[in-house]
This record gives C-alpha cells, sequence and structure tokens, in this order.
C-alpha cells in the first residue's frame, strides 16, 4: 500500500492567520484565568481531596471553575470548529473534530490518525526516552537490568558488528544441532551442486531449527485458552512460516511478480553476505545462492497454495500428541524436549488444538513425505533460511540494510524505522510485562485507575438498569434474565498482571532469561529460550498472567470486553487525556472513556460474541427467538436509514471526489452497539449527575452536552482517502458517518442541544 505521504499537507496548511491567533487568544485567556482559579480553588479545598472531581466552584454564571473543568473545557475548546454551529443538529462531527482536523496531520507513512493512535504514539515515545535512562548497575538480575540492557545491545551497532554474522555461522555449522548447510558443505571441491552433501532426518532439523531456536519454519506452536474452560490452556499447532502474504505466492499481478522477484533478491544477497564472511568462495557460490532463494521460494510457494486450498479457520480441531504423531508419520512427543523448557507439562494424550488440519496433511502428508533429492534439499534450504531470516534484524548492519531494502521493494516506498524505534518495538515485543512496569512507575498514577474503575461500576449499574427500563429489542423475558446475570457477573482487569507490580515477582518471572551486555544476537537467542519457558509455565499454570496474555492476542491494544472471561479489560498504561482524567468533571470522563469502555460492555450482551457466552464463560447462545426478531428489526432500520436517507459519502481524493454508496451492511450492527453504549453512559452519568446544576466554563455546555461533546472527540481523525474508500465499501464506516447516525437516533442528543428529533430512533 503507497504512503499518502502530505497528501493532507497543502489542504490543511490553508489554516488562515487570524484563525491561529483566535486559537491562541482563547488558549492564553483560558490559562491565565485557571492560573487565578486555581489559586481560590485551593483555598476552598484547603484539607480536602483534590482527587475527586465532585469538589465544584461554581461562578456568578453556574460555570465550574475547578482545574478539571478548566482543562476539560480548555481540551474541548481547542477541538471545536465554532464557525460551523449551525451544523449542531446535522453533522455534530463537524463542529465537533473540526478544528482538531486542521491542527493534526497524518505522519509520512502513515494511512490515518486517530486520538487512540495518538495515545499510543505518544506512549511509545515515552518509553523509548525511558528506556534510554542509565542501567542501574545494582542488580543485573533485575528486570530493570535486563530490559534496558537488552535495549542499548540492540541499538549498539559496535556490539553488533563484532557479533556480525559469525555467531550465526557458528549456530549453523554447529555438529550437534543443525550441522551444516548446503551453502557451505557443497562448496567442497568437485561437490555436487544439486543433491545434499550431508543428510539429516526432518526431525532432526526441525527439532533443532524449530524448537531449539524459536523458529516458526512449515507451522507455529502457541498456547491458546482452552474453548470450554478458561482456567486451563492448551498447545495449539497452527500454519506458519511464510515471508509474504499467502497472494503473493500464488498471484499473477505485476505487482505480485515485482515482490516474489525482491524476495529472491533479498535471499541471494542475505546468502551472499553470510558466505563472505564465512570465507566461502569457490566458483559455485553464486549458483547455490540462486539455487537456495529458488528453493526457499518454492517450499513458502507450497505453503501458500495449500492455505490457498483450505483457508484457516479459527475453529481448532481438538487432538493429542499421540494421534498426530501417527497422522502426520512425525515424533511431535519428542519434539516437545526441545520445544518446551519442561516437556513434562504435557504427555502424549494431553488435549491440543491443531487449526487447520488439511494444511498440516498437505505439509506432513505430502512435502515432507517426498524422497526425491531435490525436496530433501529444497526443504534443508528453507529452514535454514527461516532460521537466518528469523534473526535477521539481530545480525550486523548489512543483514538489516538488505532487509530494509526488501522490505521498501515489497511496499513500494522506503521505510525509515531508526535504530531506536525498531529496538523500542523489539523490547515492547519480548519483554511485555517490564515495559508495563517501567511505563506505570513512571507516569499513571493510582487517581486514574480509581476513576477508571468507577466508571466501570458505574457502567455496570447503568447497563443493569438499560436492560431493565429500556432495550425493548430484547424482547422476551427469558433472554432479560440471562442478560441480567451476565451483567451481575462481569468483573474487570484495570491495570496491569499483577506480576507487573512488584519488582521481586517480576526478577522471579525473568530469571530464565539471560541478558548479556556483549552481544545482542546472544540475547535474542536467549529470548528464545525464555519464551520456551513461558510456554511450559503458562501451560502449567494458565492463569500466571492474569489472563492479560489473551488481552495481549487482540487487536484492540487498550481496552477490550473477552467473552470468554466475561471480563472487561483497560490497560492502565493507555489511560491517559484526552480519554481520561481523574480531574476532569464526571461528564467529561463518562463522555470520552466511558462510551468506548461502553461499547466494550454492550458487546457481552449482543452478536456475535457476547449472545453466545454465559456468564460463566461457556459457550451458548441464550437469545430466544423473539429476541432475535426485535435485533432484526432494529438492524434493519439503521439499515434503511444508511440506504435510503444518506444513500451516499462523498471521499476526497487528491482533490477529486468520489462517491461511494452505503450498503448499511454489516456496519448497521456496529451503529446499533454505538447507540446502546451511548444510551446507557448517558443514563449512567444523569444518575450520579454531580454537574446538573452548572456548565462548563467556556463553551456553557450543560452535562449532557459536555458528555456528548466529549464522546466525540474521541472519534475524531484523518484518513488517506483510499484507504477510506476501500474500508467503506468493505463495510466499515468512518467515524463521521458512524457518530451522526448515532446521535440522530438519540433522542437523548436531541434533548441536549435542542434538535428536532427524528420520528424512527430505531433503537431503544
Ligand atoms: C456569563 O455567561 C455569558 C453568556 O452566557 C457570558 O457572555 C459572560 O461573559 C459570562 N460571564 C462570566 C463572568 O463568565
Ligand atoms: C562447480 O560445480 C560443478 C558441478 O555443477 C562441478 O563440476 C565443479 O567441480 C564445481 N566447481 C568447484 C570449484 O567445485
Ligand atoms: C576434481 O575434478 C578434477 C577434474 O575433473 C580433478 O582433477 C580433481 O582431482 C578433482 N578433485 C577432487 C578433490 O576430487
Ligand atoms: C539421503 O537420504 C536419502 C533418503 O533418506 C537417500 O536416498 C540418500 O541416499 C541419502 N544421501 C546420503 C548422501 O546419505
Ligand atoms: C485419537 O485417535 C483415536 C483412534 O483414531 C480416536 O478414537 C480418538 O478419539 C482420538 N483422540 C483424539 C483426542 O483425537
Ligand atoms: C456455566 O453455566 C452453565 C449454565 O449455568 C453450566 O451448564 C455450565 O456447566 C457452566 N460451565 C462451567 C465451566 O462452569
Ligand atoms: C436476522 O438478520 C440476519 C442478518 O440480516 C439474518 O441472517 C437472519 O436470518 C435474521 N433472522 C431472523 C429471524 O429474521
Amino acid at each position: 500500500m503507497a504512503a499518502p505521504d502530505g497528501r493532507f499537507g497543502t489542504l490543511y496548511n490553508r489554516i488562515t492567520r487570524t484563525h491561529v491567533i483566535i486559537t491562541a487568544f482563547i488558549v492564553l485567556g483560558l490559562l491565565s484565568f485557571s492560573l487565578l482559579i486555581t489559586a481560590i480553588v485551593q483555598a476552598h479545598n484547603r484539607g480536602q481531596n483534590t482527587n475527586t472531581n465532585t469538589d465544584t466552584v461554581i461562578d456568578k454564571n453556574g460555570s465550574c471553575l475547578t482545574q478539571g473543568c478548566i482543562s476539560a473545557a480548555n481540551y474541548q475548546l481547542r477541538s471545536i470548529d465554532s464557525t460551523a454551529s449551525s451544523s449542531i443538529c446535522t453533522d455534530f462531527y463537524k463542529y465537533a473534530c473540526g478544528g482538531w482536523k486542521q491542527t493534526h496531520f497524518i505522519q509520512s507513512n502513515d494511512v490515518e490518525r486517530t486520538i487512540i493512535g495518538d495515545i499510543l504514539n505518544r506512549r511509545d515515545a515515552d518509553i523509548e526516552r525511558l528506556l534510554d535512562a542509565p542501567i542501574p548497575q545494582s542488580n543485573p538480575q533485575s528486570w530493570e537490568y535486563k530490559l534496558k540492557t537488552y535495549y542499548s545491545e540492540c541499538i549498539d551497532d559496535y556490539a553488533r558488528i563484532l557479533d556480525s554474522g559469525k555467531y550465526m555461522i557458528g549456530v549453523l555449522q554447529d555438529p550437534q544441532t543443525i550441522d551444516g548447510w548446503f551453502l557451505f558443505d557443497n562448496s567442497a571441491a568437485n561437490a555436487s551442486q544439486t543433491s545434499l552433501l550431508k543428510n539429516q532426518s526432518y526431525y532432526t532439523q526441525i527439532s533443532h531449527i524449530h524448537g531449539d531456536f524459536g523458529v516458526t519454519a512449515l507451522f507455529g506452536i502457541r498456547t491458546k485458552f482452552d474453548e470450554t474452560d478458561p482456567s486451563v490452556k492448551r498447545l495449539e499447532f497452527h500454519p506458519a512460516g511464510l515471508t509474504m502474504e499467502i497472494n503473493d505466492y500464488v498471484g499473477n499481478d505485476d505487482i505480485t511478480q515485482g515482490r516474489q522477484a525482491a524476495y529472491q533478491l533479498y535471499i541471494t544477497d542475505v546468502v551472499g553476505i553470510l558466505a563472505r564472511e564465512a570465507k566461502i568462495t569457490d566458483e559455485n557460490l553464486t549458483d547455490r545462492a540462486f539455487t537456495i532463494a529458488n528453493d526457499a521460494f518454492t517450499i513458502e510457494k507450497l505453503l501458500a497454495e495449500s492455505l490457498q486450498r483450505h483457508p484457516t479457520d479459527n475453529k481448532p480441531v481438538v487432538t493429542n500428541l499421540q494421534n498426530m504423531s501417527q497422522a502426520f508419520s512425525f515424533d511431535f512427543a519428542a519434539l516437545m524436549g526441545h520445544e518446551l523448557a519442561d516437556p513434562n507439562v504435557i504427555n502424549i494424550l494431553t488435549p491440543v488444538y491443531v487449526t487447520n488440519q488439511m494444511y498440516f496433511q498437505d505439509v506432513f502428508g505430502t512435502i515432507l513425505a517426498n524422497e526425491d533429492p531435490i525436496y530433501l534439499r529444497m526443504v534443508h534450504n528453507y529452514l535454514r533460511w527461516r532460521l537466518l531470516s528469523t534473526y535477521i534484524e539481530d545480525l550486523s548492519y548489512n543483514y538489516v540494510h538488505a532487509h530494509r531494502i526488501f522490505l521498501s521493494a515489497y511496499y513500494g516506498y522506503s521505510l525509515h524505522t531508526t535504530n531506536e524505534a525498531f529496538c523500542a518495538r523489539e523490547v515492547i515485543r519480548r519483554f511485555p510485562l517490564a515495559i508495563q512496569r517501567l511505563y506505570t512507575m513512571n507516569s499513571v498514577g493510582h487517581s486514574t485507575l480509581t476513576t477508571v474503575r468507577n466508571i466501570f461500576l458505574a457502567l455496570k449499574d447503568g447497563l443493569k438498569q438499560y436492560i431493565n427500563e429500556h432495550a425493548t429489542w430484547m424482547e422476551d423475558e427469558s433472554t432479560k434474565r440471562y442478560a441480567r446475570e451476565k451483567i451481575d457477573a462481569l468483573t474487570e482487569s484495570i491495570g496491569y498482571a499483577h506480576i507487573a507490580s512488584d519488582d521481586t515477582l517480576l526478577n522471579n518471572y525473568y530469571a530464565e532469561f539471560e541478558v548479556t551486555d556483549d552481544s545482542h544476537f546472544l540475547n535474542a537467542i536467549n529470548y528464545h529460550h525464555f519464551h520456551r519457558w513461558s510456554l511450559s509455565t503458562s501451560l502449567a499454570n494458565a492463569g500466571i498472567l492474569d489472563h492479560w496474555d489473551l488481552f495481549e492476542t487482540r487487536t484492540s491494544r487498550l481496552f477490550d470486553y473477552i467473552a470468554s472471561f466475561n471480563r472487561l479489560f483497560v490497560v492502565g498504561s493507555g489511560m491517559h487525556e484526552p480519554l481520561v482524567d481523574s480531574q476532569w468533571p464526571w461528564p467529561m470522563n463518562m463522555g470520552s472513556l466511558g462510551v468506548l469502555l461502553a461499547q466494550k460492555l454492550f458487546a457481552s450482551i449482543d452478536g456475535p460474541e457476547g449472545r453466545t457466552h454465559l456468564a460463566n464463560g461457556t459457550r451458548f447462545d441464550w437469545w430466544a427467538p423473539q429476541t432475535v426478531l426485535g435485533y432484526n428489526k432494529s438492524r434493519d432500520c439503521i439499515t434503511n436509514y444508511y440506504v435510503n436517507d444518506l444513500k451516499h459519502v462523498d471521499i476526497d481524493i487528491n482533490g477529486a471526489l468520489i462517491r461511494v454508496r452505503l450498503a448499511g451492511e454489516p456496519f448497521s450492527s456496529t451503529t446499533l452497539r454505538h447507540i446502546g453504549a451511548l444510551r446507557f453512559a448517558y443514563n449512567a452519568l444523569m444518575k450520579d449527575d454531580q454537574m446538573k446544576s452548572f456548565k462548563m466554563p467556556g463553551t456553557y455546555y450543560t452535562s449532557a452536552q459536555t458528555f456528548f461533546l466529549a464522546y466525540a472527540q474521541t472519534q475524531c481523525y484523518q484518513r488517506d482517502g483510499l484507504f477510506e474508500v476501500v474500508r467503506t465499501q468493505l463495510g466499515t464506516y468512518d467515524e463521521q458517518i458512524a457518530l451522526n447516525t448515532a446521535l440522530i437516533h438519540m433522542p437523548e442528543f436531541a434533548q441536549a442541544f435542542q434538535c428536532t428529533p427524528k420520528q424512527d430512533k430505531c433503537f431503544d
């Protein structure tokens, strides 16, 4: 996908000078105002807990003048476009986010910019800064020493040049394990250039390359919570081992062919660098490098073709190691001695999952069953290439550079990854617990976690009340009973895994992770040893990370509801302005983080996950037929609104407007969720509204108006036009359409802003 560099630049540079001055004026005005007010507030509240947002100061006009109100109002004012106030009732998004859009551009190499994306970027930048801080020398067994040493070794080019490919060559040549490569072995005088000089069984090769060095080749191994019992984890075997996307192997168009050529060139380059370091110089070297490139590509292509014939669905089959060994003529039980630090956590009859059995059939029954010497060589070269490429970014600069050239050719634009950014991403991935500790130690206050917990409790109440007093689409009492049971049993995990809150626990957790200060490559290999330990530990003790490990596999990186635990997860490290602030007034917090969490909680009672899981996480579809009908009626109503009232959306691509028709589906269920969430968060706010009698400074908005504005401003976005067109065609509508549609169907919104309510509200 091409980068939309600067595409929006020219448009948004046209902010007028007057506009800038006015904005600066408002901000300055509010700032000096707030200084004055702070003094008054502090005088008022001496001895009180300044942490709650109930202690309010009100001026003659009824405006709230606490520090929190002023900072919240300030934020809201910065993002709105006050020239669009006439469109509040019809296009609230434009009013709420117009100012934001004029000051927030898409970063180069990104295709969109969002509020949540900004929070994540800011967090990553903070983490990079914290990682750069001095390494504590006192205790080399401490998590902090290991984390920072890993990072500093990673960015230390000099250390990498020393390691270079020599360690890698040592690994490949080790007679006890991998025992050579066609690349080296067949440089012997007069050696065949087509068949292997050294034979090794597939079991030997896979046990070392896949097991000992953690390389995903042919398939991957991970843990997965048991489908029927979330207190147990199972080993899961799944298809893996491709470098590019499936389509890049099986397609025939120009882009695909360009990528295939770039990939093989990359292999040839890297293999050439490695051979030079190994002092291999025979006249057939170049030929062998091409052979290896072709072999690796051919095997990956066979894997891709299998996946094309048998796409992976997410319904794994339960089997065990004994049955797998029989079915695939491969000793999976013995393999565990290499894959897990403690193979005894599993035996040959323990249930395991296999995702996509047909793929495994192809790999073991066809590819590995072929005894043709050419096949033996192809698999041999593929496996060793996967080993080399797994660690490519951990080797010296020549290798890293070759990899970046390949990525640039693959994506069609050059990537500007700095070492710092790459290494920060690397430690975030490899030390998630330590990163949480490092970050939260330095930033997230307890008061924020308390605020988030209070939001959760208010929402839980609000959702129950919603079922009792609204939710007319849930037409029968039996379905409502299930829903109430689920809501009563809802739990939360706010912050992070317990281990990450305690230095001693964390040091113990990383005890098996050896980090040295002289070789990044060794550290990377040691990570894989540690990973084998963490696999067996989590099989033995599924709850060791308080289920945060499941959250981490989700795409949402700040908060999510997981139906199999009936629990809401909120990562402490993401809890910042503009999503939440413990000083802010309640309507502001309920409108921003509150509604976003409410959308997640609504997922506990609607489809597809919520309605198919009971309060205890067991799978069971508890919607009665009347409720299915009632929900469908609302869904059709929203679909009709998209198809008949809105009809289409015009998207700007480089100044040309592209008209995309709205089909309404599959998006309308998302709109229902948005409406439901706004409604019960709103009701939760109104039930305990400490601001009912006063207004926000500057905007003079009531608590209801502040609430809707706060939610709208979590939805501000910029997106590349082409990307937007594709998303819309695929049925994911942009935030502007989604927000306006939800609000137009809410009488609560119409009432708050004195708009004319829509006759048919579709969903209650
Ligand atoms: C009171 O509110 C009005 C608008 O409603 C505004 O013009 C005026 O400046 C406000 N006064 C103070 C002291 O904030
Ligand atoms: C190069 O390979 C050919 C066979 O393909 C072989 O006859 C020749 O001896 C090899 N050259 C060297 C220097 O090994
Ligand atoms: C390689 O082949 C050449 C000519 O065919 C021969 O002279 C030489 O002895 C061979 N070398 C070895 C090690 O077999
Ligand atoms: C390697 O193994 C294959 C089949 O297992 C066999 O046919 C071949 O002769 C062996 N080659 C060597 C050099 O041992
Ligand atoms: C293992 O295979 C046997 C015989 O084919 C079968 O009866 C059994 O159900 C299988 N067990 C599992 C867990 O797949
Ligand atoms: C969950 O609850 C259902 C119904 O109450 C029950 O049938 C099922 O056994 C429970 N599952 C677990 C794992 O406790
Ligand atoms: C409800 O709507 C879905 C999708 O629009 C449809 O597949 C399903 O058959 C409908 N169910 C009923 C009972 O109308």
